[in-house]
């Protein structure tokens, strides 16, 4: 199959080249030359190479940058999605859309808790919103031929991600203990296990709409923390403690809970691996730990 990639030179999209690369012709489609805002170019060009299916990674993706820049974040993320839906209709390539937990409130009705495909999203932030925009308009535009996939606190080789930073404040060992906010719960989850459920889906052609995508299992930051810190051993000598999202105010308010149930990935009998099993994998590869 031909398949396009937007925002291919980011996080996801490189390890989507790494794991597609072998079995499939690749169009990596980023800035300066693929920009998704230029909604004539873009189909243009799209229309020019045909692919079969279009990966749209491409968006704005810092969460807090994206408050103060209310108006690129909505050109990004769903006038940006709206122009690559478009241009993916014209010339009948499937389409997966990629988007976030963070479409949803995090205040779950009760706990456990565990939001479905088929829960009703209500961001509280411009992000979540700007993301659930485009999430509509992909499926108003092309709701046949689309699949929302909705990932989440993703982390993949070379970051930037929560993980990297984590590893990199840990090996300072004169540092103070590390506060890691225990408050939120969420899905850890790798590119390497977005890029595996894609390559699931790419035999499922007649799967569309919305599919939860994160790895099994939830936790808390401190707690994915605490995990890494295990993992790394003696190149994580710093000591790492709970504290409330009260204490790291941010100018985006993030989810209590944000944690997604994977209904449909479960009935087409595929099961993603728990978080601590692909962290261990990431970290094997990503830190090169000795005897792995
Ligand atoms: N990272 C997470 O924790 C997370 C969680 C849930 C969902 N997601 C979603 O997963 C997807 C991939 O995330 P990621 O972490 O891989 O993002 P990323 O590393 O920020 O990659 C996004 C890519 O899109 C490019 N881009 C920006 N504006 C563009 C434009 N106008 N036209 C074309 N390309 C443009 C960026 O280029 P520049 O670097 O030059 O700007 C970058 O290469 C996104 O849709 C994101 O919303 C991410």
């Amino acid at each position: 199959m031909k398949i396009l990639i937007t925002g291919g030179k980011g996080m996801l999209g490189r390890t989507l080249r790494r794991a597609l690369g072998g079995e499939h012709e690749l169009v990596v489609a980023d800035l300066p030359d693929w920009d998704i805002t230029k909604d004539d170019d873009f189909a243009a060009r799209l229309l020019a190479v045909r692919p079969d299916v279009v990966i749209h990674c491409a968006a704005m993706t810092k969460v807090d940058d994206c408050e103060t820049h209310r108006e690129l974040a909505f050109r990004l993320n769903e006038d940006g999605t709206r122009n690559v839906a478009l241009a993916a209709k014209l010339c009948g390539a499937r389409l997966f859309a990629i988007s976030t937990d963070y479409v949803f409130s995090g205040e779950p009705p009760r706990e456990p808790w565990a939001w479905g495909e088929q829960d009703i999203p209500r961001p509280r932030t411009v992000y979540g919103a700007s993301k659930f925009a485009g999430e509509q308009m992909a499926q108003m535009i092309y709701p046949d031929n689309t699949v929302i996939l909705r990932i989440a606190w993703l982390y993949g080789a070379g970051g930037p991600s929560f993980v990297h930073t984590m590893a990199q404040l840990g090996a300072d060992a004169s540092g103070a203990p590390l506060k890691v906010v225990d408050d939120q719960r969420g899905n850890p989850t790798s590119t390497q296990v977005v890029a595996d459920v894609i390559r699931f889906l790419l035999t499922k052609p007649d799967v569309s709409g919305i599919v939860h995508a994160t790895c099994e299992e939830q936790c808390t930051w401190y707690e994915l923390t605490c995990e890494l810190r295990r993992l790394l051993g003696a190149r994580f000598p710093r000591a790492v403690v709970p504290c409330t999202t009260a204490e790291f105010p941010r100018p985006a308010p993030r989810p209590r809970n944000s944690a997604l149930k994977k209904s449909v990935l479960n009935v087409l009998g595929y099961r993603t691996p728990p978080w601590r099993a692909a962290l261990a994998d990431f970290v094997a590869r990503e830190f090169a730990l000795p005897g792995c």
